[in-house]
């Protein structure tokens, strides 16, 4: 399963990065206007600032919601880096837009997907990611994680090569039960993945380890 750090924070990605684990970056404009990146060529620098830190597919969300903006949009953001995946969101000139660029053979992550009718839509036109808010459905009481099991089914019933990328993961539990479904990505903060590393025996064990050397050793 791979990691994507969903932040727009350039020390957060730094230090994921760092850890060795991290595959890729997804922002949105949320997360950019949270680092107080505005305006557009700041927003497009900013991108190719994420690309040279990491290795790996980087969403940039376009921001218009008519087919022939979005395009407009996704052919400057794709044309910034090669590991810009165009980020569109679920709706009906989004789901026209990515079959475009699937045809034109641009990398698109269909957004702000919460039920398996929309995975199936994204899938159909050939996006390469579709990220389903898993964080975002438990937040009204809904099964974030069920929907995941349940693209994954639908998926798998087909051979539909779209990656699941479940986004707005929150904490750990999430990231382990998305491995357990077969998600093929999740992307969520760095506190939810450094969160896989605790356990408390490991700390006990390892303050052990080292006070028997050190009574052994000086
Ligand atoms: C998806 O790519 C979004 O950026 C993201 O995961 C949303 O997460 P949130 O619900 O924590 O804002």
């Amino acid at each position: 399963m791979k990691f994507f750090i969903d932040t727009a924070n350039l020390a957060e990605i730094t230090e994921a990065a760092n850890l060795g684990v991290l595959d890729g970056v997804t922002t949105n404009p949320s997360l950019m206007a949270k680092e107080g990146i505005t305006g557009k060529d700041r927003i497009l620098q900013h991108y190719v600032d994420i690309c040279n830190i990491v290795d790996g597919p980087i969403s940039a969300e376009v921001i218009s919601t008519d087919f022939e903006n979005i395009i407009l949009e996704g052919e400057a953001l794709a044309q910034l880096h090669p590991n810009i995946i165009v980020k569109v969101p679920m709706i009906k000139d989004g789901v026209r837009a990515i079959k475009y660029f699937t045809e034109k053979g641009i990398k698109t992550n269909c957004t702000l997907v919460f039920s398996a009718g929309q995975a199936l839509m994204a899938a159909k036109a050939g996006a390469t990611y579709v990220s389903p808010f898993v964080g975002r459905l438990d937040d009204i009481s809904t099964d974030g994680i069920g929907l995941i099991a349940q693209i994954r089914k639908i998926y798998d019933n087909y051979g539909y090569k779209t990656q699941i990328l479940a986004a707005s993961v929150r904490h750990p539990m999430h990231i382990i039960q998305c491995a357990e479904i077969g998600s093929d990505v999740i992307t969520g903060p760095l506190s939810a993945m450094l969160a896989l590393l605790n356990h408390p025996l490991t700390d006990s064990g390892l303050a052990k380890f080292l006070s028997d050397y050190k009574k052994g050793n000086g």
